[in-house]
């Protein structure tokens, strides 16, 4: 039975969301609450199909997205986020610049948004990410710092940012891409204000800020293995084997149409950081395509989004499968990769790719 990988007092909270959520009639902590449109093939005499949130649920596993702008005057994007969604990351908004722009001056009114919405929908949420090179304020990354002042700094902003929330989130990102392409640390400022044990400082310091939070190391090109998925595999194996709390991988998943791993290599990779008994969690799944999207391409991206999921299907540690973002309109990939795009389940007008029901069929 696949779990979250949850601290001590996260379970009575849950049993108590379980007990009020039966109260108001939901089936399950992520049986959808509804939105305002029929689902993707919906009305008429077909029956309509379950969305992705309760195909995901009957294998115990939470099927969300992450969420850059939450649209409260946009129905179409409330409505398919709270019914074919069970879990949410904010994509920005729990980030270093945009929690504590100013030293000392913390901010959540966006991520609030969010994490209220999800609480509204039975959708659990993801914190992303406490410690990472990128999307730091100026007036940390400008500052001298000794290293006691940066770990003050860093361990001062977890306990503040994962306080607030303590008890509302499934699980936080704590440290991110913190390994190189060839397999070394990262460098960047944590490692060079405060040395390679900023990592483990992190974990702990997430910890005992929120003992009922699932903790994930979270990195990108893990899936094939190599130098890079080695590194990881080593420190990790170092810091679970020295008691440092850390509860899972998150593989970011975020790949180019027609190049990911097998779905036995990715199983394998799995399977060997489950091993250490981490959970694996997929936290930021996109495939994108060459622009324009054809009906080949499209074809061969619903092919790769299906052995995505049958790999988390067939893993049983893998608990969460999250796109990064809802719609194509959402998305990262066309700033990032010019030229390409198209890379989720849902085009710019809401409307279900190929991609949506081989994620569908993978579920069934
Ligand atoms: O908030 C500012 C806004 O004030 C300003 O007007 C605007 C134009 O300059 O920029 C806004 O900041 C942007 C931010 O997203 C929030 O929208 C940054 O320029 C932009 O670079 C940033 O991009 C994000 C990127 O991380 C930054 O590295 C993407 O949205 C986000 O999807 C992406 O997500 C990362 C994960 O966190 C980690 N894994 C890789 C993934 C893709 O890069």
């Amino acid at each position: 039975m696949r779990s979250f990988a949850i601290g001590p007092s996260f379970a009575p909270t849950l049993v108590l969301w379980v007990l009020l959520g039966a109260a108001a009639g939901c089936s399950s902590p992520t049986a959808p609450r509804g939105g305002t449109e029929p689902p993707p093939g919906g009305g008429g005499s077909t029956p309509t199909p379950d969305p992705l949130r309760t195909l995901a649920d009957r294998h115990s596993i939470r099927f969300g997205a992450a969420v850059g702008r939450l649209f409260p005057d946009d129905a179409r994007f409330t409505a398919v986020l709270g019914r074919e969604f069970s879990m949410l990351t904010p994509e920005n908004d729990l980030k270093f610049d945009a929690t504590e722009p100013v030293r000392g001056q913390l901010r959540f009114t966006r991520a609030d948004a969010m994490v209220d919405f999800a609480s509204s929908k039975g959708m659990t949420a993801r914190g992303h990410t406490l410690v990472w090179q990128n999307q730091l304020p100026a007036w940390l990354t400008s500052g001298s710092w000794t290293r006691d002042e940066a770990r003050g700094i860093m361990e001062n902003h977890i306990a503040a940012v994962v306080g607030r929330y303590k008890g509302r989130l499934a699980a936080w990102d704590v440290v991110n891409e913190a390994v190189d392409d060839g397999g070394s640390l990262r460098a960047g400022f944590w490692l060079n204000t405060i040395g390679p044990d900023y990592v483990e400082l992190a974990f702990r310091a997430a910890r005992a800020a929120d003992p009922g939070a699932a903790l994930y190391y979270n990195d990108y090109s893990l899936e094939y293995g190599g130098a890079k998925t080695d590194a990881v595999y080593q420190l990790l194996s170092d810091l679970k084997g020295r008691g440092v709390p850390i509860d899972g991988v998150g593989f970011q998943a975020h790949f180019e149409a027609g190049k990911l791993p097998s779905l036995d290599r990715m199983k394998s990779v799995f399977a060997r950081f489950a091993a250490l008994g981490l959970k694996i969690q997929i936290t930021e799944l996109d495939v994108r395509v060459p622009l324009p999207a054809t009906t080949a391409s499209l074809q061969t991206q619903a092919a790769d989004y299906r052995t995505v999921v049958t790999a988390c299907r067939e893993t049983p540690a893998c608990n969460a499968i999250v796109t990064w973002g809802v719609t194509d309109a959402d998305s990262w990939v066309p700033a990032t990769f010019p030229g390409s795009g198209a890379a989720l389940l849902f085009d710019a007008a809401y409307t279900p790719k190929p991609a949506y029901a081989a994620v569908a069929d993978a579920l069934k």
